[in-house]
Formats: structure tokens, C-alpha cells, sequence
């Protein structure tokens, strides 16, 4: 199975991310998606280490002044993001009482919380086989499933999709959502793919089809 492949691969090829790392909760891994949805991971290490060590909980960060926030979000870009977290945190404990809700439903309805980081964090914070879809997953399905070069159209990597390719064990499912990010963000890559890396090249449509650099009209259905 394809998806078992990606997630053999992960555990020898994985970054050692310290939000990915065992014990890590669901409001530090909620805290990363945010700070990763527009800057690279290089520059979120440490704000986000020096941002849980200072507000460990979402009480923690409801309790301080929106300046404060913005302050410790530095160079991180967008600060807007900075007081929805806060935002989010205010929600966390006025209608969950401090903890994050481990339900992809009730995520989505916190303030800021979208599809997307709702299933990641049900996903890499309670261990739940949620799929999880980014611009990385979305590439990485454009071409191993449907042979196109880019991921260009709504049809690309939807949840059905990236479900089908799933393993079907419950803990690799759960694995599988962040191996495919991983290999779309290390292997799988926009403009210049490794594809001699990659542990499923035998079995990519795009491959087989000749890696075309651009698709034609008639495969953006
Ligand atoms: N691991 C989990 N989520 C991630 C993300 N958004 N970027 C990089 N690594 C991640």
C-alpha cells in the first residue's frame, strides 16, 4: 500500500520537530499550526518555545494583555495572528474550561480555527486519523494520485483522496497524515522535486505520465 510506504519512510526521514515530539498537548501543537501557516519552520522553533515556556495553557494567554502578545510574536509576520490566538485562547476556557476540545466540530467553531488546523490538531494532538490537508498534501496527491503537475484546482487532494491512500490501521492512518506533509514539504516539492528520494516514485501517476511541467487544459478538470 502506498500509504504504508509513506509512513515507513517518515520514521527514517522525518524532521525532528519539537511540537511532532511525544507529550507535546493539543494547545502547543494548535499554537504551531498558527505560527506555521505563513512563516518558515526555522523562524517558528524559537518563537514558539519561548512562546509555551511564558504561556504553557490557553488560561495562560487569555490572562495577558493583547500588546503583550503581539510583542512576543516578533518577527513571526502577520500579527493579526497573534491576538486570534489570544482570541482562541478566551474561547478555549470561557466555553471548554481551559482545554482544547478534542472534537474536529467543536475546534471549528473556536475563533480563527479552520479546516484545516481543526484536523491537525485532533489529528497530531489526539492522535485521531484525521486527514490533513495543506498546500504540501495537496501536491503531493495533484501528482501520486491524479498525474498532474501541480495541484493547481479545487478537485486536487480533497479528503477523499488523501482518505483513500490512508492505511487502514488507526495509529499509521494517524501517522500517515503528517508523513504525507512531510513528504510534500521535503521530497515532493514545488519546482523541483526529488523524485530519486521519493519512497513511492514507482507508483506516482505524474512519473508515469512523463513528469509534464505544466498540465493541459484537459487534466484541470
Ligand atoms: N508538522 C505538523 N504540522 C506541521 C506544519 N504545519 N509544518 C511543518 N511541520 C509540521
Amino acid at each position: 500500500m502506498v500509504g504504508d510506504t509513506i509512513v515507513d519512510w517518515y520514521a527514517g526521514a522525518a524532521r525532528d520537530l519539537p511540537w511532532r515530539r511525544p507529550g507535546v498537548d493539543a494547545w502547543a501543537v494548535l499554537v504551531s499550526e498558527v505560527m506555521l501557516q505563513q512563516t518558515p519552520v526555522a523562524r517558528v522553533e524559537p518563537v514558539w518555545r519561548e512562546w509555551m515556556d511564558r504561556w504553557p495553557t490557553p488560561g495562560h494567554l487569555a490572562a495577558v494583555a493583547p500588546a503583550d502578545v503581539i510583542r512576543a510574536w516578533g518577527k513571526l509576520g502577520y500579527p493579526r495572528r497573534a491576538l486570534r490566538l489570544r482570541e482562541t485562547a478566551v474561547a478555549v476556557v470561557e466555553r471548554h474550561g481551559g482545554v482544547v476540545p478534542d472534537d474536529v466540530a467543536a475546534l471549528e467553531a473556536l475563533p480563527g480555527i479552520g479546516t484545516y488546523t481543526a484536523r491537525a490538531v485532533a489529528c497530531f494532538g489526539y492522535g485521531q486519523p484525521q486527514p490533513v490537508v495543506d498546500t504540501n498534501v495537496r501536491r503531493v496527491v495533484a501528482r501520486l494520485v491524479h498525474g498532474w503537475a501541480e495541484a493547481g484546482n479545487a478537485r486536487a487532494a480533497d479528503l477523499t483522496d488523501i482518505g483513500a491512500l490512508a492505511p487502514t490501521d488507526t495509529a499509521r492512518a494517524t501517522r500517515f497524515s503528517v508523513a504525507v506533509m512531510e513528504l510534500g514539504a521535503l521530497v515532493c516539492v514545488a519546482r523541483t522535486p526529488r523524485c530519486g528520494a521519493c519512497p513511492v516514485r514507482d507508483r506516482c501517476a505524474w512519473r508515469l505520465a512523463g513528469s509534464p511541467v505544466h498540465d493541459g487544459p484537459a487534466k484541470r478538470v
